[in-house]
């Protein structure tokens, strides 16, 4: 990588800064979706995005990893100016993300969709694969066994035969973990990981979540389940209308009145559409 330049230029050059946001815009038209909006997340922490629907929350996970193009700003991924890159060059960098409105294969098996996630990590790919030399057919093996723990701990594994499409709500929103987890991110994002979930679905997810933690992945998490973000959350910033009104640890974010007028006054922590 001829990034050393940029390593030292960026506002990242400190390693603890694992993503940076400067003044990010998207205009669709006339509609600002997201609005000058700067954030920085630390390694190892978990930064709750939060805000009313239709706010910009998930604009903004899809500028961040590439999926969309910002109209303006900046952002740096571990010390990288990432802005123009393509979702997948930002995905082999480290950074993966799931989906609000979930995105699995939906013909293929459990076991495949999350191959495909390990692909992006393998020297190999699926092609080169089928040429099957000795190193090759290893490679295979350490990637099925890396596929299958994955689906382990998530709790799918005995479904790893069973078409995506087969699975349960939650299931599949688990499943899209695993395949996030595969390409061995250093952040992960997810946008709204628990959106039609039972209570006790939530509480596996959160214990989960903590774990990831634990073993020093860095997470960006929108969810409208406040308890959960309080809990969760080393650090909240709040969006509406395409623009930070607020960020800071959960008592601050709770006691300011901004928040409080538009969004946390409004009933959130009931179930609403996936959109
Ligand atoms: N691809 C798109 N084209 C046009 N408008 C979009 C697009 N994606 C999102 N928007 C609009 O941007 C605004 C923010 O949407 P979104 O980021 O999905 O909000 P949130 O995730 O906070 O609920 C909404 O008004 C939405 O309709
Ligand atoms: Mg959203």
């Amino acid at each position: 990588m001829s990034d050393d330049g940029k390593k030292t230029a960026g506002p990242a050059a400190d390693d603890r800064l694992v993503l940076k946001l400067e003044g990010v815009c998207k205009y669709f038209g006339a509609l600002h979706a997201v609005d000058g909006v700067s954030f920085q997340l630390d390694k190892g922490k978990i930064l709750g995005l939060i805000g009313p629907n239709g706010a910009g929350k998930s604009t903004l996970i899809n500028l961040i990893t590439g999926y969309y193009q910002v109209t303006s700003g900046k952002v740096w991924f571990q010390g990288q100016d990432v802005t123009s890159l393509d979702d997948y060059q930002i995905c082999r960098l480290g950074m993966a993300r799931t989906f609000q409105k979930i995105k699995v294969f939906r013909e293929i098996s459990v076991l495949d969709n999350v191959l495909i996630g390990t692909y992006a990590r393998t020297k190999a790919g699926p092609i080169a694969g089928m040429l099957r030399t000795k190193a090759e057919r290893q490679e295979e093996e350490r990637v099925l066994e890396k596929a299958l723990g994955l689906l382990r701990y998530m709790g799918i594994e005995q479904l790893w035969d069973s078409r995506a499409s087969e699975l349960s709500y939650g299931d599949q929103r688990r499943l899209e973990i695993a395949r996030a987890l595969a390409t061995e991110p250093s952040l992960l994002l997810l946008d709204e990981p628990v959106a039609g979930m039972n209570p006790a679905e939530k509480k596996t997810m959160i214990r989960l979540i903590q774990e990831l933690q634990g073993s020093g992945l860095t997470i960006l998490l929108i969810e409208h389940d406040m308890n959960m973000v309080m809990e969760l959350s080393d650090h909240i910033v709040v969006i509406d209308h395409g623009v930070k009104i607020a960020e800071g640890n959960a008592k601050e974010v709770q006691k300011n009145p901004l928040v409080i007028d538009a969004y946390l006054g409004k009933g959130v922590n009931h179930e609403h559409p996936s959109n």
